[in-house]
Order: structure tokens, then C-alpha cells, then sequence
């Protein structure tokens, strides 16, 4: 079998998913992949009810997502030739990789990021080069820029590095920045991002998955609406409806670009990538302005309290932007040994175990009620770790 398979393919590794805990006897808290603690609001129930009941479930969706896409380009000012509507922003991320990269190109990331755009990266056979993110933890975006610039031309390695075995270098086609990024959930201001897409001669992609938890005016800190344009030809910007939008379960994202970029796109991916009941939940959840707003204050809301008691048991925590936050346990104490009581206590938070981010655990904002329970098991748990350290 394995000669009939890709040799990149087999020897990379998988893209691992947050931990998915079966429904035992103990409730558990799953706080470990930043999906919405809410359900989808009643309209979109509604609206899906009303989609079974028509039953045209035998019938094949509408390919090109006419209605969604229409509304997606309104809320950036942008024409439907500019969106594309995919299984998840997941789905537009590999269409993006797959059209843009190979064994002759390579991918530019920060470190720590996202960890799928990598397994995208390898899938294609190509190279992925990580700058590392800042000491604050913001992008190194002058380092970005000198790293493109010096890969962008194909050239043979000199015999100095030919000796060092080191591998040649490719010209960089793509970047991805996700903003705000993950784990950390800091995000970047707008200008310089856009500052960014302008100077980069490759393609930059700015992965929106948790803008929406900047608020109420969340656009107004979009790229979105440069993407593709005039100015911006460059510059694809992509969206989720998982995370603000409860909809983690429909798999259902965007992109904005270039129409050109976007035919091509089209050509490769799945021409009903989009179930019928994807389409209308996403439809009525994009349309019902006032329970997405809810949702995301409620967010806001349970994030800003959770910040403010692990700040008093000590725990330093990064400012986030997201529906998540980042941070470290006080004193000499440990994110792994955090992570494995809240384990035991059947919470599930996001440890990593690299270097640098292996001093911090990301946990998913959840309800109140969530929010309590993981509070209560922290103060347990640094209770008994002070009894241990008096013995
Ligand atoms: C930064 C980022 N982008 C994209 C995604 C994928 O989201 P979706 O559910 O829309 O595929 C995630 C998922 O966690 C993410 O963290």
C-alpha cells in the first residue's frame, strides 16, 4: 500500500483535534476548542425546523451559496464575485493551500499559531517557514517581511550550505496570520496588517475565526473589506461561523478575495461543499443581528470575569480578543500539572506541549455555570498544591 501513496503524505503528521470527551456518567466541561458554549438561537432551529419540513432533502443544495454569499459580501461592501462560502474556514484554508502551494513553494507562518496551516502546508508538499511571534507575543511583522523578501526568489543553495545539508530554499506564496491569533488570542491592529498585505509580494491570508470577539463593531477591525480590492489584490481575509455564530456543528466559513482567485477556487473544491441545512442555518444565524450580538456579550462578559479571578489567584493571563484565553499558573507552578488535575476533574482546557506555550493552558470561555466549576476546581487545586509545598 505505502508505494501507492504520496511519499509526503506518508511519512507527515496528522492535524490532532482537541480531545473530545465521550458522554460519560461525570458531566465534563469541554473548554479545549474554542467552540460556542451557546446553542444556535432559536431562529436558526426555527429556520432548519422549516427546512425539514419542506423535506427537499433528496434534492442537491445550491452550489454556488447564492443568498449567503450575498450577504457576506454586504457586510464587508463587497460583490458576491469577491466570497466564497466553505465547509467550515477550514475548508477554505485547504482550497487556498491547495492552490497555491507545492514541493516549489512555501508557506509562512508565526510560532505559535494555529497548528493546522502546517498539516495544510506538508499535505501539498511544501515547506512551511515559522517566525517566531514577538516576547509580547505580537507579530514580528518587519521579520515576516525580511524572511518573504529573502525567499521570494528561487535559488540554488551555495556549496556552504550544500555542506550543511540545508534544504533549498523556495519562494514563499502564501502567509497566514490569524487574527486575533491562537492560541494567545492577541490581536493585531488593523493598519498594520494591512500594511503587511501591501509590502508582501506573495499572497497574504488573514484568518478571522474570532474577530467577532472584538464586539458590537467587529468589522470596523476587519480586513475584510480590502480583500481583493484595487488596493489590496493580494489579500484574502476568511471567516467562521463555528465560534461566534454556534454553528461549530453545520461547518460553515468564508473567504473573501479576488474573483479571479475565487473561480480558480471554485474549480477545486467540492461543487456542493454545502449541505442544504448548512446553508439555512447559517443564513438565519447571519441574519438575526440581535442573538449573535447576544451571544458574543455574553462572551465578553463571562471572559472579562473569568480574567479577573485568575488575576487574583495569581495567574497571569494574555489580553485576549477571542472566545478564549491563554494563560499561566502562578508562582513555580505548572500548566501540565494544571492541566492533568483539571483532567481529573473532567475539564478539558488546550495544553501544548512546545516549548515556551508549554508554561500556559488556552481555555474556551464558557457559561457562567462553566466558568464557576473551573474556578472552584482552580482554587482547589492551588489549595492543595500550597498544603503540599508546606509538608
Ligand atoms: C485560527 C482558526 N482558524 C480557523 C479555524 C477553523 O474553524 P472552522 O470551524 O470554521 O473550520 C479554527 C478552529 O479552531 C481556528 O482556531
Amino acid at each position: 500500500m505505502k508505494e501507492l501513496i504520496h511519499s509526503h503524505i506518508n511519512r507527515m503528521s496528522p492535524y490532532i483535534p482537541g480531545f473530545q470527551p465521550r458522554s460519560g456518567s461525570r458531566p465534563c466541561i469541554k473548554l479545549n476548542t474554542n467552540e460556542s458554549p451557546f446553542p444556535p438561537n432559536k431562529k436558526v432551529i426555527l429556520s432548519l425546523k422549516k427546512a425539514l419540513k419542506k423535506n427537499k432533502l433528496n434534492l442537491y443544495p445550491d452550489p454556488s451559496c447564492v443568498q449567503l454569499r450575498k450577504l457576506v459580501g454586504k457586510k464587508f461592501g463587497l460583490p458576491s464575485e469577491n466570497v466564497m462560502i466553505t465547509n467550515g474556514s477550514d475548508e477554505a484554508l485547504s482550497l487556498l493551500f491547495r492552490s497555491v502551494l507545492s514541493s516549489k513553494s512555501s508557506l509562512i507562518i508565526q510560532e505559535p499559531t494555529y497548528s493546522l496551516y502546517p498539516v495544510l502546508a506538508r499535505i501539498n508538499d511544501a515547506s512551511c517557514i515559522s517566525v517566531p511571534l514577538q516576547d509580547d507575543w505580537k507579530v514580528n511583522f518587519s521579520r515576516l517581511i525580511q524572511t518573504i523578501n529573502t525567499n521570494s526568489i528561487p535559488h540554488e543553495n551555495s556549496k556552504a550550505e550544500q555542506k550543511q545539508k540545508k534544504p533549498k530554499k523556495t519562494p514563499i506564496h502564501l502567509a497566514v496570520i490569524a487574527n486575533p491569533n491562537s492560541p494567545t488570542g492577541i490581536a493585531e491592529p488593523l493598519k498594520q496588517l494591512l500594511n503587511f498585505a501591501k509590502e508582501n509580494p506573495s499572497l497574504t491570508l488573514v484568518d478571522e475565526a474570532y474577530l467577532p470577539f472584538m464586539g458590537s463593531r467587529w468589522t470596523d477591525f476587519s480586513a475584510g473589506k480590502y480583500a481583493g480590492t484595487k488596493d489590496f489584490p493580494r489579500l484574502t481575509v476568511c471567516g467562521s461561523f463555528s465560534k461566534a455564530y454556534s454553528l461549530a456543528g453545520q461547518r460553515v466559513g468564508w473567504l473573501l478575495a479576488q474573483p479571479e482567485l475565487i473561480c480558480n477556487l471554485d474549480k477545486i473544491r467540492d461543487s456542493y461543499n454545502l449541505s442544504r441545512l448548512a446553508q439555512e442555518a447559517a443564513l438565519a444565524a447571519w441574519k438575526d443581528e440581535k442573538g449573535f450580538l447576544h451571544t458574543i456579550h455574553r462572551i465578553c462578559r463571562n471572559r472579562r470575569k473569568l480574567n479577573l479571578e485568575l488575576d487574583k489567584l495569581g495567574f497571569h493571563t494574555l489580553p485576549s480578543s477571542a472566545n478564549f484565553i491563554f494563560t499561566r499558573p502562578p508562582l513555580e507552578l505548572t500548566a501540565k500539572d494544571y492541566n492533568s488535575f483539571l483532567i481529573s476533574k473532567d475539564i478539558f482546557v488546550r495544553y501544548f506541549e512546545q516549548k515556551k506555550v508549554n508554561d500556559y493552558v488556552r481555555i474556551t470561555i464558557g457559561t457562567k455555570k462553566d466558568m464557576k466549576r473551573l474556578l472552584n476546581t482552580t482554587k482547589e487545586w492551588i489549595n492543595l498544591c500550597k498544603k503540599k509545598v508546606q509538608k
